[in-house]
Formats: structure tokens, C-alpha cells, sequence
């Protein structure tokens, strides 16, 4: 197969790229290192062909595109933090980028899977999440949401393309994905607690840390994003890819500190300190993968207490 992956310098990108690799495939990627980083591609040097450039360069993408057999859009303006502080080019490269992947796909006839995420079901507190559940999302001000908005609007549009066009998408939502090479920077929070236990530094919580979440290894994701590829019948479908086992984020602090034998403290501060105004967030986000598991018998294998001791030892 001839694999093309957008975004594949990026954390989930570079270990797609990882395991088409293992499978013998031809691997192209195109990144423009905003998030991503020579370093998570470094060992693939010479094993793959490595553009760097911009989703929005249409010319670039219609060619690369084009000579593939099957597309992972993974690259996208992410992290909380990176969102809030550059909102006009996150929403610029998320959805103008996006429809340009879309297009170009439709019109070479390829086969594609695209990134989505849990952020699109918003506020909503009917959990689990199942792909038909609400979204639920703040005003347009309050700017976190612009990433979800710029995702869903992204899924409507490739939905609408297999509807009228025949194109071949299947759309992932990750849930909280984590996993070696993952930074800490945009606001990840298991990597920044991971960091600062490390460092034997403070680990600071916004908010209480009642929120919750679950998390899922990046190698469990990449398994369920090549299962989903493999199969025609997940064709013009969408599924949520999460782990399973909520977590509060003060529990999750706690484990991080106990697992890296750390001597920091916890720490709280208000949001207000942490996000520019106009930030709010879910209590909980917990998915229900009974569709995927269903669709191809995918469930993840890797432990939380294994996901916190991957990082740390690729981080130490
Ligand atoms: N990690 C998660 O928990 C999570 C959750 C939900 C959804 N997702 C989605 O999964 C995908 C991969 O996310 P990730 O966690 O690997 O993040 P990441 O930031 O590590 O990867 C995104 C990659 O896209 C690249 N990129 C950004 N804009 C680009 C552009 N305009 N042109 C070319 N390259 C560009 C970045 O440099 C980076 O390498 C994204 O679409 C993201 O929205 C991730």
C-alpha cells in the first residue's frame, strides 16, 4: 500500500507512520512541524518520503494525494492552550486545511480516514458518549469550542462528500489518546504530570480535579485506525476510538506521582490562572466503543498504570 499521512511528524501521525511501516507499506507524510517535531520521525529517516509543508498548499496536496492509495488525515491545530492563544489559524488550518484534504481525496477517489475528536459531544453530560450522542457546546465566544466546531464541521463536509461523491472516509473520534512522544506543551495533561513528576516538581491541577477522563495508548489507537482502514464495510461510518476506566485528574496526578516514585506535591489553581477568558471545560468525557468493538472486535489492551510507565521511560 501506498500510504499517505497528514500530520506525520505528530504524536498519533508518527506511530501510524510506525506500524504502516511494519506492515511494508510505502509511506509518505506532510507536516509543517507546527506541533510536530523532527525527532518523532528522526528513526524513519530513509524508510519513508518526508514533506514539509502546509495541508493548505493545494497543489502539493492534490499531488501527493494522487499518488497514494489510502490517506490518514491526521495533522490539525490541537491543545487547548494552542487553540485559546491562536484561534484564526487553528480554525483556518482545521477546517480550510481539512476541506482541502477532503477534496483532493474525493477527486483522486482514495480511500481515507480522518481525525475527529470527543471535543465535538462538547459539555454534554450524558455519559458514555455514543457516536449518536448530542454535541453540546458553549457560545461561539467562549473560544475553546472553535476546535470542535472547525471538527464537526469537517466530519458534515466528508460526510456530505460519501453522500453525494462516493468518498471512501471513515472518520475516528480519539478520546484522550497518550503515549511516548506526546508533548506536554499545549496542554496535554498526562504528559505535563509525567514532566513534572520527572522533575520532582509541583503538579498543578486547574480546577479541583474532580473532572474525569479516560485514556487511551496511542498503540491501541493506531491498531484501531489500521482495522478501521482495512475494512469496506466501515465505509461512510464514524466511531469513537477511546480507552477504557475514568480517572478524576486528582487521582491521575496521585498514580502519576506513586508510578515515578516522585516527590512532588499537588498543586491547585482556578482556570482563570491557567487559560486566557472565554476557556470553560466537560466534567467528564467518557466513550462508549461498543460500535467499534462491534465493527472490527477492536478494544484496547494497555493498562493505565502501563500507559503512565511508557512515558516515563521514554521521557526519563
Ligand atoms: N491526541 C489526542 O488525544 C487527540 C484527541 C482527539 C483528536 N485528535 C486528533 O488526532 C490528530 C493527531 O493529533 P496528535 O495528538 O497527534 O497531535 P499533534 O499535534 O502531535 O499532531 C498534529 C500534526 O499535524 C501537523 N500540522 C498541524 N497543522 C498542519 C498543517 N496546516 N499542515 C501540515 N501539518 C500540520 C503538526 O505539526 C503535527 O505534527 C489531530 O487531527 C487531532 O485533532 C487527537
Amino acid at each position: 500500500m501506498r500510504v499517505f499521512i497528514t500530520g506525520g511528524a505528530g504524536f498519533i501521525g508518527s506511530h501510524l507512520a510506525d506500524a504502516c511501516i511494519a506492515r511494508g507499506d510505502a509511506v509518505t507524510i506532510l507536516d509543517n512541524m507546527s506541533t510536530g517535531s523532527a525527532k518523532n520521525i528522526a528513526h524513519m529517516q530513509g524508510k519513508i518520503e518526508i514533506h514539509e509543508g502546509d495541508i493548505r498548499d493545494q497543489a502539493l496536496v492534490e499531488k501527493l494525494v494522487e499518488q497514494s492509495d489510502i490517506v490518514f488525515h491526521m495533522a490539525a491545530a490541537l491543545g487547548v492552550k494552542n487553540i485559546m492563544e491562536h484561534t484564526l489559524e487553528s480554525i483556518d488550518r482545521n477546517f480550510n486545511g481539512s476541506e482541502i484534504v477532503l477534496h483532493a481525496v474525493t477527486k483522486y477517489n482514495k480511500r481515507l480516514i480522518i481525525a475527529s475528536t470527543s471535543e465535538i459531544y462538547g459539555k454534554n453530560p450524558n455519559q458514555p458518549l455514543h457516536e449518536e450522542s448530542d454535541r453540546l457546546v458553549g457560545a461561539p465566544q467562549k473560544i475553546r469550542w472553535t476546535y470542535a466546531d472547525a471538527k464537526a464541521l469537517e466530519e458534515a463536509v466528508a460526510h456530505t462528500l460519501h453522500k453525494t461523491h462516493g468518498l471512501k472516509v471513515t472518520t475516528v473520534r480519539f478520546f484522550n489518546t497518550v503515549g511516548p512522544r506526546q508533548t506536554g506543551q499545549y496542554g496535554m495533561v498526562v504528559p505535563r504530570f509525567i514532566q513534572s513528576a520527572l522533575n520532582n516538581e509541583d503538579i498543578t491541577i486547574y480546577d479541583d480535579g474532580s473532572q474525569s477522563r479516560v485514556f487511551c495508548h496511542v498503540k491501541d489507537a493506531v491498531r484501531a485506525v489500521i482495522k478501521l482502514s482495512e475494512s469496506d464495510l466501515t465505509i461512510g461510518d464514524y466511531f469513537n476510538v477511546g480507552g477504557v476506566g475514568e480517572i478524576t485528574i486528582k487521582e491521575l496526578a496521585t498514580k502519576v506521582i506513586e508510578r515515578t516514585n516522585s516527590t512532588s506535591s499537588i498543586r491547585y489553581i482556578p482556570y482563570s490562572e491557567a487559560y486566557p477568558a472565554g476557556f470553560e471545560d466537560m466534567q467528564r468525557r467518557v466513550p462508549d466503543i461498543s460500535k467499534i468493538r462491534h465493527a472490527i472486535d477492536w478494544q484496547p489492551q494497555i493498562s493505565l498504570n502501563e500507559i503512565i510507565d511508557s512515558i516515563s521511560a521514554s521521557s526519563a
